[in-house]
């Protein structure tokens, strides 16, 4: 089917999941092509849920001693020029690129992970996942494709939108199975899946930068930490810092015709929004929803 309001790429089912034809490519592809290797780092998300900001801290927790903080490539690049988004890369035939990262890779994806290569949910892989309240997801994916597709349908309105969330409809699926599929294997290996939510990282963001900095393999030291690095990582990191930079403010990624404003992966960066955009009846339905589909997974919501 075509999901009006957000792209021009058909979606399709698949494995009982929407997705986008151009990212089942790229999934095709990986699930053919893609070698993993021991020391793999996976950062897996629902688009919306703070990839950008996961991909700055990642980056910058495992390259914090290659340059001084002040100088650091996050200072002028976007953080998606510094981790490749895989099934993009694979769809449009750049596979080289992933294989040409230097170990230990970070790589990202917003595959289900149904959907992820047995390559990839080998044992020895880890995975970094983040989610966030499907509300503020919901109003953040609105923005981002408003920018970018709005073209493909002026006139959809933000209820069509909605109503398609609630059903699943959109380039990576339901955002319930995404959510659950990643939580039920880090349950089962949680030693390999480090299961984040957006709200909890933006109220404690050292300890959860201590966290993956433990995760990834490169803790910080007690020198680091009286030094005050844990801090200044998170400032390097924080929403305020990346939105100012030139980089975010004037540059942008274009792929098979679709432009991308760096800019456009900053938006507000809070927890909440949601209530500037829906009638609290519209808000209870979402929630009612998650609740039902999470029932006894045990995901604090
Ligand atoms: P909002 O649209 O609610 O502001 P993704 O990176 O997965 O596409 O998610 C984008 C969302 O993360 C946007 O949410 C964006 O503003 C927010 N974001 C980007 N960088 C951030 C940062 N450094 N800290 C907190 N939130 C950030």
């Amino acid at each position: 089917i075509m999901r009006p309001v957000t792209s021009p790429h058909q979606l399709r089912l698949y494995k009982g999941n929407w997705i986008n034809q151009f990212f089942l490519r790229g999934a095709l592809a990986m699930q053919q092509h893609f070698k993993s290797r021991p020391t793999d780092i996976f950062l897996a998300s629902y688009p919306k849920s703070g990839t950008t900001w996961l991909k700055a801290m990642i980056f910058a927790t495992m390259t914090r001693t290659s340059y001084p903080l002040d100088q650091h490539p996050l200072c002028t690049h976007n953080p998606h020029q510094c981790i490749s988004s895989m099934e993009k890369e694979f769809s449009i035939g750049n596979s080289q690129i992933i294989e040409a990262i230097p170990s230990p890779r970070v790589m990202n994806t917003h595959l289900q992970y149904s959907v992820l290569p047995e390559s990839i949910t080998n044992p020895d892989c880890r995975i970094i996942y983040v989610w966030r309240d499907p509300k503020d997801v919901l109003v953040s994916e609105w923005y981002f494709v408003k920018k970018i597709y709005m073209d493909v349908d002026e006139k959809a309105t933000f209820d069509q939108f909605y109503e398609l969330f609630c059903q699943g409809v959109g380039p990576f699926g339901s955002i319930w199975n995404h959510v659950l599929g990643y939580w039920k294997e880090s349950k089962l290996r949680p030693e390999k899946i480090l299961f984040l939510k957006y709200k909890h990282i933006l109220q404690e963001p050292v300890k959860y930068a201590k966290k993956l900095a433990h995760f990834v393999g490169c803790p910080y030291s007690k020198a680091e930490e009286n030094q005050g690095v844990i801090e200044q990582i998170v400032e390097l990191c924080s929403f305020k810092k990346l939105k100012e930079l030139d980089v975010n403010k004037g540059g942008e990624s274009v792929t098979n015709d679709v432009h991308i404003s760096y800019a456009d992966f900053f938006r507000k960066g809070e927890v909440g929004d949601w209530k500037n955009h829906m009638t609290t009846e519209m808000a209870e339905r979402l929630d009612a929803i998650t609740k039902e589909k999470f029932k006894g997974s045990g995901i604090e919501i």
